[in-house]
């Protein structure tokens, strides 16, 4: 890690700022949630037919927005040098570069651009493969919108409609729940080969993986959320967006944990739990860490690694505002599995199966409604409140933090319940937070609460 500019997990926070802000100025958009999740394309005979497809001069190839109803130069902003935006179609060739040939040779996988263990997150995945894929194609579009060869012809005929499209096999991104479970397939991990990072490939240099999905969502976007977008799929709700996210995390987390992956040999997998709980520095006897506290949240032994939590205390925060009815149970599902962790692998795994279904659950009623855009004012309270800061005394749950305090006051702005000017004018004590969680190595537990409520006290004064 490392550079000049400031970075949370090796990313420009800066930029990161500026890009929301922008977007929070530039766009709106929304994004109604039901229905089934995209088939898996190896079982349904659909075929990846490449980036080259899309990218004809008449279709999304345009140098400039010119369409009528897309933009058409989605191509060019997936491929914008030198942004966030443009990460997707670098992924191939990132793994050429130095970090990637070393990660690749402490593991002893060879070339890394034919390593199966990178290409199912830094290719598209594919199982089933067309005439003009090419790896070299990074994460190209159907990544992310699914197997094409069902819809590439038909997908803009007249006629053609957004539910046509998903019937033969594009993916309703514009549904929470789907968008959520295509981005962490890659954004945290999946069961399925070579989209899983292992603490071992984290040890030979990979940078960590952190990831929110509506923050993540503005970073990438290509698309303008204009009136033609709003009539044919709603606007993104991105306080739904950013909850329904958190709820997924913590599902998909427990599912892999629960499953194959839990194990690496006779260890537990590493990648599950946090990284500084192991990773920080020894005091001798005399001097007690500075960096060390016990956490309400999690009824384990001291001298025992924590299952990693970050999206657990911000979904509880969720909880307790926008589903009030669920949140008890999802409390004491998320204790009872802490307390397991420290007692055998089989509880564990019941425990982690139970908390899954919680979790759901709050998906699900967070997807159906119960959200109002007004609540995001609460959710910035309960997150530096009395029941959910003193939670915050590792480093992945403080950047997961900063990260949701941010996003909730964009969708603020976006949904005009807060100015633009107002949000810039509080800025600073946002960075202040973000500053607070720049180097892991640095982070102080106490430090980091007080940045964060300072950040959460301004917030609530623009209500
Ligand atoms: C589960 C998906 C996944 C797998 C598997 C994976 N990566 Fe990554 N990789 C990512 C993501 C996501 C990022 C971006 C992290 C961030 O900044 O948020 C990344 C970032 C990187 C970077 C840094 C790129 C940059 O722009 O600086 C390198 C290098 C890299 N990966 C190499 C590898 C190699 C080599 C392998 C195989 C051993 C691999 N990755 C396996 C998901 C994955
Ligand atoms: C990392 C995932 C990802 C990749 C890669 C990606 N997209 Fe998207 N795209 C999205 C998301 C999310 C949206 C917004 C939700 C939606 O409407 O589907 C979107 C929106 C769009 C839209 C607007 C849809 C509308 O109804 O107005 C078009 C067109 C589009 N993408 C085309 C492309 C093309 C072409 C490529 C490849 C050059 C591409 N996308 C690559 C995730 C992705
Ligand atoms: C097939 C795997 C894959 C999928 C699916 C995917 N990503 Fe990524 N994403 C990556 C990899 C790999 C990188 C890092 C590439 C690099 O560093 O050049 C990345 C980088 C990013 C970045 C840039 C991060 C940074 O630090 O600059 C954003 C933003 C992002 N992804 C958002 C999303 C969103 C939102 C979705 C879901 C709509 C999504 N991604 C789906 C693999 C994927
Ligand atoms: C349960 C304890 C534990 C957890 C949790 C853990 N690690 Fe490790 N980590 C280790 C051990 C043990 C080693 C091997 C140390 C050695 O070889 O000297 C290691 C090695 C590493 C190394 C290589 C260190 C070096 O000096 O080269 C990196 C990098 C690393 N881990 C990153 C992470 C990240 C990122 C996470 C969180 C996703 C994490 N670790 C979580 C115990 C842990």
């Amino acid at each position: 890690m490392g550079g000049g500019k400031d970075k949370v997990n090796g990313r420009s926070v800066a930029g990161m700022a500026l890009g929301v802000m922008l977007m929070a100025a530039l766009l709106l958009y929304g994004l109604p949630g039901k229905g089934p999740d995209a088939a898996d394309a190896a079982s349904t005979g659909r075929t990846y037919v490449g980036v080259a497809s899309c990218a004809g001069s008449t279709c999304h190839g345009r140098m400039e927005a010119d369409g009528k109803v897309v933009r058409q130069d989605e191509l060019m902003r997936w491929q914008e040098p030198s942004t966030p935006g443009g990460a997707h179609s670098r992924a191939f060739a990132v793994l050429n570069g130095m970090r990637g040939r070393q990660i690749a040779a402490t593991l002893g996988l060879g070339d890394p651009a034919s390593a199966p263990a990178c290409l199912g997150c830094h290719s598209t995945p594919a199982a089933a493969r067309g005439a003009r894929f090419l790896a070299q194609d990074g994460v190209g579009c159907e990544a992310c919108h699914g197997p094409a060869s069902g819809w590439i012809a038909s997908h803009y005929a007249v006629g053609a409609s957004h539910a046509v499209n998903v019937a033969a096999g594009m993916t309703p991104l514009d549904r929470p729940q789907a968008r959520a479970s295509v981005c962490l397939d890659c954004h945290f991990g999946s069961a399925r080969d070579g989209q899983f990072v292992t603490h071992r490939i984290m040890a030979a240099g990979h940078p960590r993986i952190s990831f929110e999905l509506d923050l993540f969502s503005s970073m990438q976007a290509h698309h303008d959320e204009d009136a033609d977008y709003a009539a044919r799929k709603g606007r993104t709700d991105s306080l739904k967006l950013w909850a329904v996210g958190q709820a997924m995390a913590v599902e998909r987390a427990l599912t892999l944990y629960a499953g194959a992956k839990g194990t690496e040999g006779t260890f537990p997998e590493f990648y599950f739990f946090d990284c500084q709980s192991c990773h920080r520095r020894i005091y001798d006897q005399a001097e007690r860490s500075k960096t060390w506290e016990t956490n309400p949240g999690r009824p384990i032994p001291a001298g025992m690694p924590p299952f990693n939590d970050e999206n657990m205390i911000l979904l509880s925060a969720a909880a307790r505002v926008a589903a009030p009815g669920l949140a008890g149970r999802f409390d004491a599902d998320s204790r009872a599995f802490h307390a397991a962790i420290a007692r055998d692998r089989p509880a564990a795994v019941a425990a982690a199966g139970k908390l899954a279904g919680s979790a759901r659950a709050l998906a699900d009623a967070f997807a159906a409604g119960g959200m109002q855009g007004d609540m995001a004012f609460a959710i910035v309270r309960e997150i530096a409140g009395s029941a959910i800061a003193p939670r915050f005394t590792d480093y992945e749950g403080s950047v997961q933090a900063v990260m949701a305090v941010d996003t909730l006051l964009n969708g603020l702005v976006r949904s005009g319940r807060v100015t633009v000017g107002a949000a810039a004018g509080i800025r600073a004590d946002v960075n202040r937070a973000y500053a607070a969680v720049k180097d892991p190595n640095g982070y102080r537990p106490g430090d980091f609460r007080s940045a964060l409520g300072s950040a959460a006290r301004s917030i609530g004064a623009l209500q």
